[in-house]
């Protein structure tokens, strides 16, 4: 079967955490913009759905850190931090170790990756599966890409991993979705933790949903650190689903919410 589906969400642990500190007409349209996705996501009775994230070392650690790294299990634990703080009660999220395995291995006929047995998803999985698939009913096969800890891979190779998963989604005789979840501009962790530059992110959307590979690989990662902060390097997420999908995009929500710390951007590409 084939890859029946395409999207990028952000995963801002304040959307569960602090949800009440938000605007609550942004609130609202943002949960109803997550209950969308989850609806088409359902719609392609996907047997797997692939969450390509950015791992906050909660994981991968300096001592081994992948560039690229695909989770090969039954299941994973998480929330890996406090589930009271993150507001996301603890679960066991179920995997496909045998779907893994052949993913991986025809991955590896174009890209090389780690793979990895064990698993506990932080909120970087946890707040889009939360609101995507709320009962954990649906196989998950994490996907972490080191947005983390230079060096990293560069943008051009994270477009050319995405077409990599997609040939080897293709060639499973499974429906699979796909689904990225990271940053556009934000300063996490820093005394500059609220800002946002709308405007990079605007700029960076509008390339991501021309499916522009140039123009979306074009940035240095001195100039997102310099523009767009640190949280921006996990646009790799999003890069890679464009190289996966190969389609165009189209921006359902994107809004600033400081309070979150981050613009929250949730978005679809169609599949060619
Ligand atoms: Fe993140």
């Amino acid at each position: 079967m084939s890859l029946v589906y395409a999207g990028i969400c952000c995963h801002a642990p304040g959307i569960t955490n602090r949800p009440q500190a938000a605007d609550a007409s942004d609130l609202a349209e943002l949960k109803k913009q997550f209950e969308m996705l989850r609806q088409e996501i359902e719609a392609g009775a996907p047997e797997a759905l692939v969450i390509i994230s950015a791992e906050h070392f909660g994981n991968f650690f300096n001592d081994n850190m992948p560039a690229y790294a695909i989770g090969m299990a039954n299941y994973y634990d998480g929330p890996i931090e406090d589930p009271g703080w993150l507001g996301i009660p603890k679960v066991r999220v179920p995997g496909n170790q045998d779907l893994s395995r052949r993913l991986i291995q025809n991955i590896l006929n174009d890209a090389e990756v780690s793979y990895s047995e064990e698993w506990k998803f932080d909120h970087g999985m946890m707040v889009p599966l939360h609101h995507v698939t709320p009962n954990y009913d649906t196989a998950i096969i994490p996907v972490n890409i080191n947005c983390q800890a230079p060096p990293l891979t560069p943008l051009h190779r994270v477009y050319e991993f995405g077409m990599a998963l997609r040939k080897a989604i293709d060639a499973l005789p499974e429906n699979i979705a796909l689904l990225g979840t990271g940053g556009t501009s934000h300063w996490p962790c820093t005394p500059d933790s609220g800002k946002i530059n709308a405007e990079w992110d605007q700029d960076f959307l509008r390339r991501w949903s021309d499916n522009d590979v140039s123009a979306m690989t074009a940035y240095s990662d001195e100039d997102i650190l310099q523009d767009a902060g640190s949280g921006a390097l996990e646009i790799r997420t999003s890069i890679a689903v464009a190289g996966a999908a190969g389609g165009q995009g189209e921006v359902r929500f994107y809004k600033p919410i400081p309070e979150f710390a981050c613009g929250c951007l949730i978005a679809t590409m169609s599949i060619d």
